[in-house]
């Protein structure tokens, strides 16, 4: 029986079972099926939740890059690894075949060496969805520098934050980018970023909407002369185990963002593995995941899970409704793609379109669609079922989080049955566990808490980057000898998994984690603002979309509102980034609060869901007057 790739239900039992019984047996086998070792691990796994420390294949030595890269080229030299589908339809879509990638990742990499980028250097990657974001990555991880991307549509302010936190040597860029009709300045972004970013040596500018941009003398650099002249192989830097592969920024509830730490071995079997197993890969398959790579589900199912496959994974740089609402189902029929992979909030704004957009194009290429980010309502889920899977495609709904590296409940295609709205049963490998509110597992089935990890996985976040603090209190010290999620689930009676969303101060929206105290400090920079309070409300579309109350300070002077709001938004866009603003302010006289001075989101998020009827016990606030106000005044 092979490991590697599940094939029956049965068999998905027998692995759980041999998971749990025994997890090293379980994932030595899986390590051992299918990798390149330049020497084999010592120890499968090494653990302690109360430090908390994880190793996975400690004493192994390998690069990720040689698994990702060198060994199909024999196999699958000249099979497409990156197929690039461009902003503009009319602009040709870009096949980049494993041996092609070869070179101009080892290039690349010679880049990086000449300009001074050694093993265990920080690179900071800020570049639209252009085939040099996937090679910048590889190119990094070939010599041992540890990336970190962020997403293209942060600010300038969140890019140095983050650039900051990790003392970045080197910003990767491009002149621009396209977003449909749209292009953006993002050199000047970086630039603006930099005034603060004292750690950073060098720029490498890629040129992609060919603007007119100015190169700041001994800092920026174009990368394509660099790249001309560079020597086309490069010899891969042997990494242990668990040297850090990459960074990436994830907001937590409270404070700054949290640089979450993932390497190398453990990472790249479970990428594999799952990518593999979720979505039923098979050699002549074309697989799209159409997230950014500024996230998590870029990096693990974009770049290195596919690409340790020998997969043909498409990077699309554009936008759902550019030109038109038919841009996905276009691009389906287009290059015959027939694994799937999407948001809810991408599916919930395009069931809104005419139906003509998806029954106009051919998808009769599609095996597999997925889903990822938030929970799937119902009626999406049907509409995604119906119309885009003619009932005929399972759909994997797949929960997991930044921190966990990869995917961690989710159906498997043609074995799993699926249920709307549920994620299922946990991959093989996953001991899961629901928490009651005094700490206490809860056993059997229907029921619900607090959603836990009971067992290491290999792809799991080893630390929070200069904070591993922070790491032990937001994840280990909820619950003894477990990691807790932030997110809340049931099971059902036959024990299937739905994820009722996060139980802490994140809110998710379209997708994207936001944490609800760093766009409070953003608001409350205002010079008007006196104090705010931000939760989350259910939106159509992106699932959930944010409330702020907003008191403002009392100067005597008038002030227009609906500017007011275009100012707060304005702020959190300059801070944090579009996706962060609010869609509704409502300017209150007060702020519903405890005896202890601690702010009652309960209640405020009641009130922003229009749950008047069952607000609970308001009269041992410090100030339970304000509450009528707010609800009188309720937007
Ligand atoms: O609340 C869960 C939600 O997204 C959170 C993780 O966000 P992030 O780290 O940005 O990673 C997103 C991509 C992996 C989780 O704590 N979430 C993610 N997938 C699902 C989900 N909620 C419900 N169902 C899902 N399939």
């Amino acid at each position: 029986m092979s490991n590697y790739h599940v094939k029956t239900l049965e068999e998905y039992f027998q692995l759980y079972r041999k998971s749990v019984r025994n997890p090293e047996l379980f994932w030595e086998e899986i390590a051992e099926e299918h990798f390149v070792w330049r020497k084999k691990w010592d120890k499968v796994v090494e653990y302690d939740f109360s430090k908390p420390e994880f190793k996975w294949f400690e004493g192994a030595k390998l690069n990720i890059t040689e698994n990702c890269i060198d060994r199909h080229i024999h196999i699958r030299g000249d099979k497409t690894a990156i197929l690039f589908e461009p902003n503009n339809p009319d602009e040709e879509a870009e096949h980049i075949s494993y041996k092609e990638l070869h070179k101009r990742v080892c290039k690349f990499a010679n880049v990086l060496k000449e300009q001074g980028i050694k093993k265990g250097d920080r690179v900071c990657i800020y570049l639209p969805m252009i085939p040099e974001l996937a090679i910048s990555i590889l190119a990094c991880a070939r010599i041992g520098a540890v990336h970190s991307v962020v997403f293209a549509g942060f600010s300038s302010t969140a890019l140095a934050t983050r650039i900051n936190d990790c003392e970045a040597k080197m910003v990767i860029t491009s002149d621009g980018s396209y977003r449909g009709a749209k292009t953006i300045d993002l050199k000047s972004i970086v630039d603006e970023a930099l005034e603060s970013c004292p750690s950073i040596e060098t720029v490498l500018v890629a040129k992609r909407i060919h603007s007119d941009i100015e190169l700041k003398e001994g800092r920026d650099k174009w990368l394509a002369p660099l790249l001309e002249e560079a020597y086309q192989d490069c010899v891969p830097e042997i990494m242990d185990a668990e040297d850090p592969l990459f960074i990436l920024y994830t907001s937590g509830s409270t404070g700054s963002p949290k640089g979450m730490l993932h390497t190398t071995a453990g990472y790249m079997v479970y990428t594999a593995y799952t990518f593999k197993n979720v979505f039923n890969y098979k050699e002549n398959d074309v697989y799209w995941c159409t997230a950014d790579i500024g996230w998590i589900t870029g990096h693990s199912y974009i770049v290195y899970g596919p690409l340790a496959n020998g997969a043909t994974t498409v990077m699309f740089e554009g936008v759902p409704s550019y030109p038109d609402f038919g841009r996905f189902w276009e691009v389906i029929e287009k290059h015959k793609i027939t694994q799937f992979y999407t948001a809810p909030t991408a599916i919930r704004a395009l069931a809104k379109e005419n139906l003509d957009f998806v029954d106009s194009h051919d998808l009769s290429s599609l095996k597999v669609l997925g889903t990822v980010g938030e929970p799937i309502n119902e009626e999406a889920w049907h509409w995604y079922n119906d119309n885009v899977g003619k009932k005929k495609n399972p759909i994997v709904d797949t929960w997991w989080q930044t921190e966990t590296g990869g995917i961690m409940i989710s159906p498997l295609p043609y074995l799993t049955p699926t249920k709307p709205t549920y994620a299922t049963l946990p991959l093989p490998g996953i001991q899961l566990a629901l928490i009651d509110e005094k700490g206490k597992e809860i056993k059997g089935n229907q029921v619900d808490g607090r959603l836990c990890v009971k067992y290491p996985w290999p792809s799991m976040a080893r630390s929070i980057w200069g904070n591993h603090q922070r790491y032990k209190e937001t994840y280990f010290s909820a619950y003894d000898n477990m990691y807790f999620t932030g997110d809340g689930a049931l099971r059902d009676e036959v024990g299937y998994y739905r994820i009722t969303g996060r139980v802490d101060d994140v809110i998710i929206v379209s997708g994207h984690n936001l944490g609800t105290a760093p766009i409070e400090d953003s608001v409350n920079e205002h010079p008007a603002v006196a104090e705010s309070a931000i939760v989350g409300f259910p939106h159509d579309v992106k699932g959930n979309a944010l409330y702020g109350y907003v008191i403002l300070k009392e100067t005597g002077e008038e002030r227009n509102q609906d500017n007011l709001r275009k100012e707060i938004n304005q702020i959190i866009t300059e801070h944090i980034g579009p996706i962060a603003k609010l869609d509704k302010i409502q300017f209150v006289e007060g702020l519903p609060k405890t005896r202890s001075g601690k702010i009652m989101r309960r209640i405020l998020r009641k009130i922003a869901h229009n749950e008047l009827s069952n607000l609970g016990d308001v009269s041992t606030l410090l100030n339970p007057e304000v509450v009528e106000n707010i609800i009188k005044e309720r937007l």
